[in-house]
């Protein structure tokens, strides 16, 4: 007889809520394909005693609730991938965790799988998780599903209950854009349409979850693409090898192919293909390679080298589906690090165009994403960086936003299109700059930033300094929460993402001064760590100074000037600084005052002190 045709690798991943069965289900697989070791089901035997929720009968998901936690919990935590194989198909499933804080976990399992099997629980039906993970799946490029409805037997393999189900399941799924919905009937416990067809469910005509597994067709020939080959590091080891070291992402490359530096356009030839193993006349995605250009192009780490006929879009400004996974909401205005392909970059949404319900798929207005929430939004970035459209290309359109504070990776992202609105506007050069502008008034531009609690003194220190440095002929200004507050910003409240918007305005407006040459006063409470950071890194080396105006909370509530602390304390005014809404305080300010029992002049010569040794004359 002739051998069974092998198919290509399938990975896939199982997702369902919590007790759906997805565990028992990968060991009933795992069991029932006999890869399980004798010493391994003697264990297990013993296990099931101690914490199985089976009586007598061996408990299939402690095979893959790997994890001592997990099965004390009761509960999956982790992404676990399991390996197994049959004569025609070898496969790597992911099993993913249901609980909704883990969809990050999910999100990890999805986004290198090409087939999802989604778990229901037959008496339970289509749920808000079900939904969840159906649609994360298809955000991720899963274009395959297979629906499971578990513990068919708990419903005396009922085929009208199963019916209902694929029902629901099909009217939500209608938008989602998948390929192949191949609904099974099974009992993962039971064995029933896993791997061998079940005598009792008579009225199912279909393929078992192992046969279909076993058989469908997922290709997502990444070769077939147009060649992307992002450049991970350039090997130089002496003067005369200059080879670009990375993965190829898609398509296909040999030598004497035309390429161009997707971001600068500069084209070249392929010289060679180069590999520990010798050269190479052909290479594909997938394979780790070192490419030699014909001419000296300028090619630097996160470059992506690409066909002149077959350009990644490059732009600094795009739109995308990002899914939140931080316990600290999204906020547009803030700055995160984004990754893409090798390239690290600033970056921040500039507006949140629709958060998707789950649950409806509906589009709502939103102003910021919390843990688990899906939004589609504007980016901008720091750098122009190249990449395609996620659905045409999976390994070049996804992107990680990581916590510039934490390093958590905070938000993975999917990209749809580039924005073109900005690549039109151009810096203009005058001819006067910073610096001669300075020159005229004999200034050294600086932005003196106090932050501190409402009430802590940051303006009545900041009026001090600047009649100090009015006096000695010096060019100030003074911006300050209150008054801006009437003007620029007076479409803002006191929500975390206004003043993320209030604290980016201020932040771009005192740059604009600096650039004038002038030295500005900024009072506002500024909250937060992440928005100073971010008006520092507006400004050049040393023209931030962080002044940390440190009042006990207390002696702000019994000054109260503007008699906002009783109103809030009344709750009359809600999120406010210090009473219901949190304060930040700064870990390496320039200048930390603690104003407590001191007179606001003896503050403020401080701040002097600090501009003389700045080089400010005063
Ligand atoms: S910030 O947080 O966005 O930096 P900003 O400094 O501009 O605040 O404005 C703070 C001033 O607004 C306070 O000094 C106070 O007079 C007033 N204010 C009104 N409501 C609030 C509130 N909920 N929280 C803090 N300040 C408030």
């Amino acid at each position: 007889m002739a051998a069974p045709a092998q198919h290509e690798l399938l990975r896939f991943l199982t997702c369902g809520s919590v007790d759906d069965g997805k565990s028992t289900l990968i060991g009933r697989l795992l069991y029932d394909s006999q890869l399980i070791f004798e010493d391994t089901l003697a264990t297990i035997a013993k296990d099931s005693r101690k914490h199985g929720t089976t009586g007598e009968d061996i408990d299939l998901a402690l095979l893959v609730d790997g994890l001592e936690a997990e099965r004390q919990q009761g509960i999956t935590i982790d992404v676990a991938y399991r390996f197994f194989a049959t004569p025609r198909r070898s496969f790597i499933v992911a099993d993913t965790p249901g609980h909704e804080q883990y969809t990050r976990n999910m999100a990890t399992g999805a986004s290198n799988a090409s087939l999802a099997v989604i778990l229901i629980d037959a008496r339970k039906g289509v749920l808000t998780q079900t939904r969840r993970h159906s649609f994360i799946c298809s955000l991720l490029g899963i274009r395959d599903i297979v629906v499971a409805v578990n513990k068919i037997d708990l419903v005396n393999f009922d085929e009208a209950t199963f019916d209902r189900i694929v029902g629901d399941y099909v009217t939500f799924a209608a938008e989602l854009g998948f390929r192949s919905i191949v609904p099974i009937p099974i009992s993962a416990r039971f064995g029933d349409n896993v791997t061998a067809k079940s005598g009792n469910t008579p009225w199912y005509h279909g393929p078992t979850l192992l046969a279909h597994l076993e058989g469908v067709d997922v290709s997502q020939d990444l070769s077939a693409k147009p060649f992307r080959f992002p450049v991970q590091w350039v090997n130089r080891p002496n003067l005369d090898f200059r080879g670009f070291a990375g993965t190829i992402a898609s398509g296909t490359v040999a030598p004497g192919d035309q390429v161009v530096v997707a971001a600068s356009g500069k084209a070249t030839r392929v010289a060679r293909i180069v590999t520990a193993e010798g050269d190479l006349d052909r290479a594909e995605a997938g394979q780790a390679v070192t490419l030699t250009l014909a001419d000296e192009v300028d090619v630097a780490r996160g470059d992506v080298l690409a066909r002149p006929a077959e350009r990644p879009a490059v732009a600094d400004q795009f739109a995308a589906h990002l899914l939140w996974m931080d316990e600290e909401p999204m906020l547009p205005g803030r700055g995160y690090l984004m990754r893409i392909g090798n390239v690290w970059t600033p970056c921040s949404v500039t507006s949140i165009r629709h958060r998707v319900d789950v649950n409806t798929l509906e589009q709502h207005a939103a102003r910021r994403l919390a843990l688990n929430e899906i939004g589609f939004c504007n980016f901008s970035a720091g750098q122009a960086v190249p990449f395609d459209p996620y659905e045409e290309n999976r390994a070049t359109g996804a992107f990680i936003l990581v916590d510039r504070f934490t390093n958590r990776t905070a938000g993975a992202g999917m990209i749809a299109y580039p924005l073109r609105r900005a690549s039109n506007i151009h810096q203009e050069h005058f001819t006067i700059d910073k610096a001669s502008r300075a020159a005229l008034t004999g200034n050294r531009p600086i932005v003196l930033w106090f932050t501190g609690l409402s009430g802590s003194g940051k303006s009545t220190i900041a009026n001090i300094v600047e009649q100090a440095l009015h006096r000695a002929g010096r060019a100030t200004y003074a911006l300050d929460g209150d008054n801006i507050r009437h003007g620029l910003c007076r479409d803002l409240g006191f929500t975390a993402e206004d003043r993320v918007e209030n604290i980016r305005r201020v932040g771009e407006v005192a740059k604009l001064m600096v650039d004038a040459g002038m030295i500005v006063m900024c009072s506002f409470i500024s909250p937060f760590r992440a928005e100073r950071r971010m008006v520092r890194d507006l400004l050049g080396a040393g023209e931030f100074v962080e002044v940390f105006v440190d009042t006990p909370i207390e002696d702000c509530i019994a000054r109260d000037p503007k008699g906002l602390y009783a109103k809030a304390q009344a709750g009359q005014i809600k999120n406010f600084t210090g009473i219901d809404s949190p304060y930040e305080p700064p870990e390496a300010p320039e200048l930390h005052i603690r104003t407590a029992g001191r007179a606001p002049e003896d503050c403020a010569a401080e701040v002097l002190e600090k501009l003389r040794a700045a080089g400010v004359r005063c």
